[in-house]
């Protein structure tokens, strides 16, 4: 088995230190960084200094430690960090650190670098658990996911002060491995063109109602923000209006499952990578009254007339070299439907979901899923964050396309 450390070779590594009694631990994730390759840049909170000298991480780094935003020779070291750096490291990040990252605070060197830079970030939380666990820490971090920082949570342990609970720095080789995990997933996509729609359709009845359904967009977002991050020129084709977290998406808007089609088609012959997380609309009012139906009028009769279809229609024009992933909402019988439209529609990958378990599917952040494959294997997935499952998802991807390429 290759290095799992290899891909932190010759890469910028910004590490934060901030104050608490863990950063004594910082002090041997900067070592096993530099050992493996990596050129480390220490930045050191006031309070840091307080746990841990400068002097140590000057020492050990493959830089002097910084320690302000103000009293070096540069005018502007956030901006030169930030955007030199492959990845910003926080060990151990404290609850004031999250918290100021997640509402966009720069008071000091190292909260104004984490907000210059658009390397991917990495936080090792330490704390005691009653602040591990108190809502404020774990909203901010929820929000702080959700843009795409990467988390590794804290072990449970002995704490300082004899206390023993969750919110121990995990252990700093762990630490090390995932930097370098991140590290070899970020620009793994580079070079591919992906189209992917989220959200579900309305398909008018008149002026001011449609006929829809429950998805967020959630899982597609997800999915289009996270292969933007891996390098990916990504289109995102949505009926929700929300901009998406990442810069550099192409976010295109529509409503209609007609109006899907007009877009995912004819752009399908310039894609890689199609995926159809959408919950796009079987049928549609045929008739679309000009104006609101009135109540007066009596009960309305609505006739519906399908809708076309635009992953088969995918499937029915994908070239070799494309790939193509469906997503399938079932109630029953999950893996048995979702291997059937898998076939009938000529997908490469299958995400397939109990959209009747309450912590899967539309609407909430988790989901559960089973990946079919066009080989026939399939995985299941634990109960995830969309997130965490999109990254798998891309994982899964990737490994295709390699075997592909
Ligand atoms: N899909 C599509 N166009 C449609 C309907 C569905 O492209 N008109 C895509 C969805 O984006 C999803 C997949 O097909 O990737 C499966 O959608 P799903 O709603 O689970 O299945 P249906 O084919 O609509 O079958 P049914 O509603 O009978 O379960």
């Amino acid at each position: 088995m290759s290095d799992p450390l290899l891909a932190l070779r010759g890469r910028r590594i910004v590490l934060g230190v901030c104050g608490g009694i863990a950063a004594y631990k910082a002090v041997e994730v900067c070592r096993r960084l530099v050992d493996a390759g990596a050129h480390v840049a220490p930045v050191l909170t006031a309070d840091a200094t307080r746990f841990v000298g400068a002097l140590t991480f000057s020492a050990l780094a493959s830089e002097p430690a910084r320690t302000a935003l103000f009293d070096g020779p540069e005018p502007i070291p956030h901006t030169h960090l930030g955007q030199g750096a492959d990845a910003v490291v926080v060990v151990p990040a404290t609850a004031k650190v999250i918290g100021k990252y997640a509402h966009g605070i720069s008071d000091d060197l190292l909260s104004a670098t984490l907000l210059a830079t658009r390397a991917p970030v990495l936080l090792a939380p330490a704390m005691h658990t009653e602040m591990w666990e108190h809502p404020a820490v774990q909203e901010n971090l929820v929000t702080l996911r959700r843009r795409g920082v990467h988390v590794v949570d804290p072990d449970e342990g002995r704490l300082a002060g004899g206390d023993v609970g969750a919110g121990r720095l995990a252990d700093p080789a762990r630490i090390v491995v995932e930097v370098a995990g991140i590290l070899a997933a970020a620009g793994d996509l580079a070079g591919y063109s992906f189209l992917v729609t989220a959200g579900g359709t309305r398909e008018p009845i008149d002026p001011v109602r449609f006929i829809g359904n429950r998805s967020s967009g959630k899982m597609g977002y997800a999915i289009a923000e996270a292969a933007a991050r891996r390098g990916a020129a990504v289109t995102l084709v949505t009926t929700i209006g929300r901009p998406t977290a990442v810069s550099g998406v192409d976010v295109v808007k529509v409503e209609t499952a007609e109006d899907m089609a007009a877009v995912v088609v004819p752009r399908f012959a310039d894609c890689d990578v199609v995926v159809m997380a959408a919950a796009v609309a079987d049928f549609r009012p045929k008739v679309v009254a000009d104006e609101k139906l009135k109540k007066r009028d009596g009960v309305p009769e609505v006739v519906l007339e399908p809708t076309p279809d635009v992953l088969a229609e995918l499937g029915a024009r994908k070239q070799p070299g494309q790939l193509l992933v469906g997503f399938a909402a079932e109630t029953e019988h999950v893996r048995e439907h979702a291997a059937a439209k898998m076939a009938a529609k000529g997908v490469d990958l299958m995400v397939a979901n109990d959209v009747s378990a309450p912590d899967a599917g539309f609407e909430v952040d988790t989901n559960r899923a089973i990946l079919l494959y066009s080989s026939g294997s399939s995985e299941e997935t634990p109960l995830l964050d969309k997130h965490e499952l999109a990254g798998i998802i891309l994982d899964r991807i990737v490994q295709t396309l390699g075997k592909e390429a």
